[in-house]
């Protein structure tokens, strides 16, 4: 059975991600979505509610599920017998950092990287926008499931329905 890991922060998971969870659970039997679990730095979204809105939202693909972890994903990865780990690419602005991690990675335990690129009508989309956007009052809709959006909207206490 062929494992791959989509990681990230999905602090809140994005359009951008799904469309490369999707894809990549095209690809492999099965996909492990890691929630990093970083004690420095505190997310908009606590760690659980992060897995709680991706759990929601990838519901309807029966070969994903969703983990957190902590440490180095290498170790995550051989624990969980994942073989290959799965990135989307946006622009050339990722690359320098992803092709870091991708060597660093091989260089540790040998796993592989493979870059997926980004669906064109995601390729600005970040979590980090999306929170600075969302912050200030702006229309985030259509970049995140409808359910992350109402979370959102919850938490910078702009939900008209609430
Ligand atoms: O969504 P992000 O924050 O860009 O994801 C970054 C992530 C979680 C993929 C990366 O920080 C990571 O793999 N962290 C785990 C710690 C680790 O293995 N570090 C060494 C990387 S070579």
């Amino acid at each position: 059975m062929r494992q791959a890991v989509c990681p990230g922060s999905f602090d809140p998971v994005t359009n951008g991600h799904l469309d490369i969870i999707a894809r990549a659970s095209a690809i492999f039997d099965k996909v492990t979505v890691g929630v990093l679990v970083n004690n420095t730095k505190a997310g908009l979204f606590s760690v659980d509610e992060r897995i709680t809105m991706l759990r929601e939202v990838l519901a309807d693909l029966p070969n994903v599920e969703v983990a957190s972890f902590s440490g180095l994903l290498v170790d995550f990865c051989r624990e969980n017998n994942i073989t290959a780990i799965v990135k989307g690419l946006r622009a050339v602005s990722d690359f320098d950092y992803e092709l870091q991690m991708a060597q660093m990675n091989t260089r540790l335990s040998g796993i592989e990287t493979l870059f997926l690129s980004t669906n064109p009508t995601y390729g600005y989309l970040s979590s980090s926008l999306v929170k600075e956007v969302a912050g200030h009052g702006g229309d985030v809709h259509g970049l995140v499931p409808d359910l992350v959006l109402d979370r959102l909207l919850d938490r910078f206490g702009e939900n008209p329905s609430h």
